[in-house]
């Protein structure tokens, strides 16, 4: 009996990613995730282009990737618990979608400990956790481009419509949306945002805002009420993501209000939905924070990581850093986001 499970656990070992590089050949690798939460849109997005590109890698280079992706549901001590549990099954490598990034200390020690790579994405924690190890990068992108890029398009669509500031006094009264408490996308966006459409000439008064934690259920339940205590007095709304945005919209169309008294309504991600927003004019522009490049610099990085080669397709910032730009998306050049998403489907 004991033999037969000795065998067993040769097998296993053999078989699993660790075990399998022979004369210095990697012929699999296995890529531990955890996502803070499954059920967010761009999350959901994010990982579908991650596993769409290692299977694209596996194809062109031979070698096995095997994913295991789990879902902390926003819990920072059951993502500590799964990274153990991926470090146990041997991932050569764990990407980290931080629940709560001031708290990456316990994954960072148990990573450093087994001397497994951690590759923390989305959510940025700060530089100095970053630093704590010299196996610990972060992919992303720039919080503040993607404020500034909609603070642009927001005060663009003020500007040249001339319904916009409904009320005639030259003055933009509007709402802020913001995700969850303390994310660096939150706090970034909802200043630069605002900042940006100003300095763009536009004058501007904040009506109020409420924290609706990236959700398009919870969107719609604040937007709801702050349209209550507002109503027509809105001539904007900034949200932190798509989203959110359409969680506005979802309140607007629930409230009656017909489309020509609309705020202005602008968000940021261009998820499928938000594209969708954007071409039909529900919303005026969105930012495009492009998933598909995350997905494809993470998973060559892990890569490279993993098996020692192909770090020539690496661009690391600092040794530490890979960040994406973002781009500004009106229902011009709305068809366009969509054709690269139709791409990296393929
Ligand atoms: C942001 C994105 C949001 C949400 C958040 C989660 O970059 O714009 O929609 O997904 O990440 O951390």
């Amino acid at each position: 009996m004991r033999r037969y499970g000795i065998l067993a656990l040769a097998a296993v070992f053999f078989l699993s990613g660790c075990g399998s590089r022979g004369e210095n050949v990697v012929k699999s690798i296995k890529i531990g995730v955890t996502v803070y939460d499954q059920y967010d849109t761009f999350i959901t997005g994010l990982m579908d282009s991650f596993t769409a590109c290692a299977a694209q890698k596996e194809e062109e280079t031979g070698v096995a990737i095997n994913l295991e992706v789990m879902d902390a549901a926003g819990s920072q001590s059951t993502q500590n618990e799964q990274v153990q549990t991926l470090i146990e099954r041997g991932c050569d490598i764990i990407c980290v979608n931080l629940v709560d990034r001031t708290e990456p200390t316990t994954i960072t020690d148990m990573a450093e400990k087994n001397d497994t790579p951690i590759i923390f994405f989305n959510r940025e924690l700060v530089e100095e956790d970053l630093e704590r190890w010299e196996k610990l990068y972060y992919v992303g992108a720039d919080a503040f481009e993607s404020g500034v890029m909609e603070g642009e398009l927001a005060a663009d669509a003020f500007l040249q419509s001339e319904s916009a500031d409904k009320n005639g006094d030259g003055i933009c009264q509007y709402i802020v949306l913001e995700g969850e408490a303390g994310h660096q996308d939150s706090i970034v966006r909802t200043e630069y945002s605002i900042n940006t459409m100003m300095e763009q000439g536009v004058e501007a008064e904040k009506l109020g805002y409420a924290i609706a934690n990236w959700n398009r259920a919870q969107a719609q339940t604040k937007t709801a009420s702050l349209y209550a205590q507002f109503g027509d007095e809105i001539e904007m709304i900034l949200a932190n993501n798509d989203d959110m945005a359409l969680g506005a919209i979802d309140a607007l169309k629930a409230a009656g209000v017909s489309e020509e008294d609309w705020p202005v309504i602008v968000g940021i991600d261009g998820t499928d939905v938000g594209l969708e927003a954007v071409q039909n004019g529900e919303m005026a522009g969105t930012v495009y924070n492009d998933k598909e490049g995350q997905a494809l610099e993470m998973l060559k990085l892990a890569y490279a990581l993993a098996t020692d080669s192909g770090w020539e397709e690496v661009d690391l910032e600092d040794g530490k850093y890979i960040r994406l730009p973002y781009s500004k998306v009106t229902a011009e050049n709305a068809g366009e986001f969509e054709d690269i998403r139709g791409e990296s489907d393929s």
